[in-house]
């Protein structure tokens, strides 16, 4: 806590020598998707922990602009000006969205900065309450003999919630066997689920969490390379790899960005906040509550998030291509 308050101390000195960053203009962070989603839980909690580490002299606001996969949002955050005012918090998408789409509005390694990692979160399968399957070999014995009958949903082409989806069929050979149907982001399409108006759904333990603990949806499988050992909910759910996908790892990692062309200094003081909310421990028990973890790599820092950004793209895009794009 005294390291806290000795960062804090030395944020406050930082920003009140600022001449003009952040002045009385809110600090706005747009969310590439509908309010109530696991992005938008992940900007809401990282704009307290950032007005904290500014000295409480930022104000912040969480801007909704959803739609296709999260790609209308980052065009327009590509597109805003580069005042250190409006800034991006995006998932793999990010790094998914070169692949699955041709013409995207926005390049984004070129019309960004970069201003540090925040998070990574683990993803689960879930069902319906009703779904006739109760555990994961179940499930996958459900969905052959149900073929071409049921569907997944997931938050637009592009999505975390599309990304696994696509990589999941492709796996279980079931490209065919499920009818994937998009929302504006996870938190109508859990609504949807809840309701029974829709099948399945892989998405993210932040949003995934409490309809577990709740009995409101179904789990089967998380989709990380190694068992959520340490989250009591989840700890006792196989992963996809036990249940016999072979290699498959997916992790979703969330992100912080400005538009290209914003003040170094602007972005020194947007870096150094970010730092320190990253270490806030309101923030920490907030995200680890909800099965994600807290980056503490260098990652935090802009070159190495750029470079993480770039390897990611590398790595999706043979890995989309083979799963096979759906003309959502
Ligand atoms: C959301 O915030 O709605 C999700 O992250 C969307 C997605 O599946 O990418």
């Amino acid at each position: 806590m005294k390291r806290l308050l000795i960062l804090a101390a030395a944020a406050t000195a930082f920003f009140a020598n600022a001449q003009t960053f952040p002045g009385p203009k809110p600090i706005t962070f747009v969310v590439p998707f509908a309010a109530g989603g696991p992005t938008d839980r992940v900007a809401r909690d990282l704009a307290e922990a950032m007005r904290k580490s500014m000295g409480g002299g930022a104000n912040f606001v969480v801007e909704n602009v959803n739609g296709a996969g999260g790609t209308i949002g980052a065009a327009k955050v590509a597109k805003a000006n580069p005042d250190g005012h409006t800034l991006l918090l995006h998932h793999i998408g990010m790094a998914a969205a070169p692949g699955l789409y041709r013409k995207l509005p926005y390049k984004p390694l070129d019309d960004f900065e970069f201003l540090g990692m925040i998070n990574e979160v683990p993803m689960t399968i879930i069902g319906k309450p009703q779904l006739a399957a109760n555990n994961y070999r179940d499930l996958e014995n459900y969905i052959r003999t149900n073929s071409g009958k049921l569907n997944i949903a997931h938050a637009g082409l592009g999505s975390a919630s599309h990304l696994c989806g696509l990589m999941w069929q492709a796996a279980i050979n079931a490209k065919e066997a499920m009818t994937t149907i998009p929302f504006g982001g996870t938190a109508p399409a859990m609504n949807a689920l809840v309701g029974g108006q829709v099948d399945m759904m892989c998405d993210q333990t932040t949003n995934t969490t409490g309809q577990i603990e709740a009995g409101r949806v179904k789990a089967y499988a998380v989709t990380t390379s190694r068992p959520l050992s340490g989250n009591k909910l989840l700890k006792d759910y196989p992963t996809l790899q036990e249940m016999g996908l072979k290699g498959f790892n997916l992790t979703i990692w969330h992100g912080l960005y400005a538009p290209k062309g914003t003040p170094p200094a602007v972005m020194a003081q947007l870096n150094a906040a970010l730092k320190i909310a990253l270490k806030d421990p309101d923030f920490i028990k907030k995200e680890e509550g909800l099965g994600a973890v807290v980056v503490t790599d260098n990652r935090v820092e802009p070159a190495a998030h750029k470079a993480f950004v770039a390897a990611e793209i590398n790595k999706l895009k043979p890995v989309i291509d083979a799963a096979g794009k759906y003309a959502d």
